[in-house]
């Protein structure tokens, strides 16, 4: 076997369970309570201590997450949100859902990340909710969209499931920059539940709309009754909803993978800076990193390369094969949701000549993950250069 087959092999992104975590598990198989229990409150305790939110609801997905946020706003038939369609296809679905109609605004082509511009010249009587996606993790314009929201007296949706822990101008995406914020858990995210979800509000009222409608619609507060109790046995269904409750025993897992996240996201923006460095130094103007801002900071869940691939003469399926036989996954965050059988037929045909088609002709995300050693980072840039037959970029120190 060679020297690039001898390492192990690397996915784009792996979930990071270690001993504590499966204690954590085995601790709450053995309580009292595997779902509905204390676990489920402490959980959501300890995310919004992390974000600085006031409240939140934890959920099965992050698909549920956004399901709730956006029927929590009311958003329904007759209804439209605008949102990236360079997102995983659960921002716009959600909003089917509830028979609601999309608009897909533009992105910067250097950040894949939702343009305000572009959703200003969006807006229309139905429009009702702004969605912005932390493309991998890097946050959007947060003010601005905030600034055309509050105009337009539209509300305003993170789905933040590639953001936890990534700042914008010193605020941690989740505190209340947006009306609610919602986050996945699944094993390729910053912190996994197996599959799980969040939505983080500091919203009252928002809060206990979403718990109700995590649980079947059912009420069980006397003083909000429809109807007179007879017994302490009573409790009410007053609108449609959902089950879409996350386990103690997942919400155990999560607790244990909170603590060690604040460790985690250092040691991805360690790994994010020497790709950052090595890109930079050794690919010329054909390969570049994911933009970056000085006045925001990437949680980076992924690590978005764009490669003008037309320039250098090759595909972009040349080169995943080239890395996939170096033993390197990579993969393309995202095919526009827009350009989706299913969406295409509803909305037509996206814009050619526009940055959404200029940033994912280019991307290609590498792998990203806690558990990556510098010599893997470094194993993925060489093979990278031999992929696009370049000269292996100048190595840095650890
Ligand atoms: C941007 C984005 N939104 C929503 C989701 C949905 O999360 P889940 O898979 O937990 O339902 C994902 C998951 O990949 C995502 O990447």
């Amino acid at each position: 076997m060679d020297d690039e087959r001898a390492q192990a092999f690397l996915p784009y992104g792996r979930q990071n369970i270690d001993e504590s975590d499966i204690e954590a598990v085995i601790a709450a198989l053995k309580g009292p309570r595997i779902t509905q229990g204390p676990l489920v409150e402490e959980f959501e305790q300890g995310l919004c201590n992390y974000l600085g939110a006031d409240y939140a609801t934890v959920v099965c997905n992050g698909t549920a997450a956004l399901h709730l946020a956006y029927a929590a706003l009311d958003i329904g038939p007759g209804d439209e949100i605008i949102t990236t369609p360079l997102t995983f296809a659960a921002t716009a679905n959600a909003a089917r859902y509830l028979g609601a109609e999309l608009r897909f605004a533009d992105v910067d082509p250097d950040s894949g990340n939702i343009l305000p511009s572009s959703v200003a010249t969006l807006i229309g009587p139905k429009t009702k909710a702004i969605v912005a996606v932390h493309l991998g993790g890097l946050p959007v314009d947060m003010e601005e969209l905030r600034n055309i929201a509050d105009r337009n007296h539209l509300w305003l949706v993170e789905d933040a499931a590639h953001a936890l822990g990534a700042t914008y101008r010193g605020r941690r995406i989740g505190s209340g920059l947006a009306d609610v914020a919602t986050f996945s858990f699944h094993p390729v995210k910053h912190l996994t539940t197996g599959e799980g979800g969040a939505a983080l509000t500091n919203n009252k009222r928002l809060k206990d709309r979403m718990d109700q409608l995590r649980h079947h619609g059912v009420e069980r507060r006397p003083e909000k009754f429809a109807k007179k109790s007879p017994g302490r046995w009573y409790y009410e269904v007053q609108e449609l909803g959902y089950n879409y409750r996350l386990t103690d025993i997942q919400c155990a897992l999560g607790l244990s993978q909170l603590e060690k996240q604040p460790a985690a996201l250092k040691r991805r923006r360690i790994i994010a800076e020497r790709y950052r460095t090595r890109i930079s130094a050794g690919f010329g103007d054909n390969v570049v990193a994911q933009r970056s801002y000085d006045d925001r900071q990437s949680a980076y869940h992924l690590f978005p390369v764009l490669i003008d691939f037309d320039a250098l003469g090759i595909t972009r399926d040349e080169v995943m094969e080239s890395l996939e036989r170096q033993g390197i996954g990579t993969q393309v965050h995202y095919i526009p949701v827009s350009w989706q059988p299913y969406y295409q037929e509803r909305y037509g045909q996206p814009q050619a000549q526009s940055g959404v088609y200029r940033y994912y002709q280019r991307t290609l995300s590498l792998p990203m993950y806690p558990g990556l050693s510098d010599e893997e980072v470094d194993h993925v840039v060489d093979s990278l250069a031999r992929a696009l037959g370049q000269q292996l970029p100048a190595k840095v120190a650890s």
